[in-house]
């Protein structure tokens, strides 16, 4: 069972484990930012007033992943699904991203983080494209931060776009049919240019992936909180990546067989 915000939940450190554990920061961080709509029903506000605070808390994740020198930081801002929800939310969540863009993208550029977006990009209206397009433009050759926003995206539709250009790549004759691997896939999934992430966050308290990078999480570290998305703060990013650090990744080997190059402090 992934373990959670719970200080209770840490294991002993023992000198055995102690070998063993991650003990670095993660390169790779993907986030479910959840709990926006309960933070503002709790507090008796319409649910767009936790998506506006949740955007305040966007800005201190990145805060947090700069300082800690975390290379690439992936949010999980809208889902495919998420387009089923009422149409005075999701015209509202659109305009918070488009004012979102047109007020941050020059200070992020000026801190060298690289903004990139995935998902169905055709699905928004032009003027939120073409402000997407514009900032992954002027960030591309940033490189202190990569900041993928996940907007319309699913992963099983992710999977399914991959398994659609492998096909077209045969039919082209581009491609044989036996050297479909999970190599060939992985070339054409979403993210393929960035190391799978190394630690997921979600908070609000559920523990569920709901279908964010079903295939880019398939070894990742999960941690979960409590913590509703806009009352993050950089305590709980801090105990995060504590826990992370005495994990111990095995990626299907034992630990016995772990080389230092997957688990550098093992050695
Ligand atoms: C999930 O909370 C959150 C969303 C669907 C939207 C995420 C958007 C932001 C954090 C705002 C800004 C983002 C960017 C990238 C500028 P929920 O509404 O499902 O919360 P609930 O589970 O409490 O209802």
């Amino acid at each position: 069972m992934p373990s959670s915000d719970n200080p209770d939940s840490q294991p002993p450190a023992s000198a055995n484990h102690e070998s063993r554990i991650t003990n670095h920061v993660p390169a790779h961080l993907a986030v479910i930012m959840d709990g926006n709509g309960r933070w503002a029903e709790r507090r008796k506000r319409p649910r767009m007033i936790g998506h506006r605070a949740g955007a305040r808390a966007v800005n201190l994740c990145i805060d947090f992943c700069l300082e800690q020198g975390i290379e690439a930081l992936t949010l999980f801002a809208f889902s495919s699904e998420n387009w089923g929800r009422p149409e005075e939310e999701v015209g509202a969540l659109m305009k918070l991203f488009l004012n979102a863009l047109e007020r941050e993208v020059e200070e992020l550029d000026r801190r060298g983080v690289r903004i990139r977006f995935i998902g169905e990009r055709e699905r928004f209206a032009q003027a939120l494209r073409d402000k997407m397009d514009a900032a992954e433009m002027q960030t591309r050759d940033n490189r202190r931060l990569t900041l993928s926003i996940a907007a319309s995206y699913g992963g099983r539709q992710d999977i399914a776009a991959a398994a659609r250009a492998l096909a077209r790549d045969v039919v082209d004759g581009k491609l044989r049919v036996q050297d479909i691997d999970e190599n060939a896939m992985a070339t054409h999934m979403a993210l393929a240019d960035l190391p799978a992430p190394d630690l997921f966050i979600r908070t609000g308290g559920d523990h569920r992936i709901s279908n964010f990078l079903l295939w880019q999480l398939a070894y990742t570290e999960l941690w979960f909180t409590e913590t509703l998305w806009p009352e993050l703060d950089a305590a709980t990013l801090r105990r995060a990546l504590d826990d992370y650090a005495r994990r111990e990744r095995r990626f299907g080997l034992t630990g016995a067989q772990l080389a230092p190059s997957t688990n550098p402090s093992a050695a």
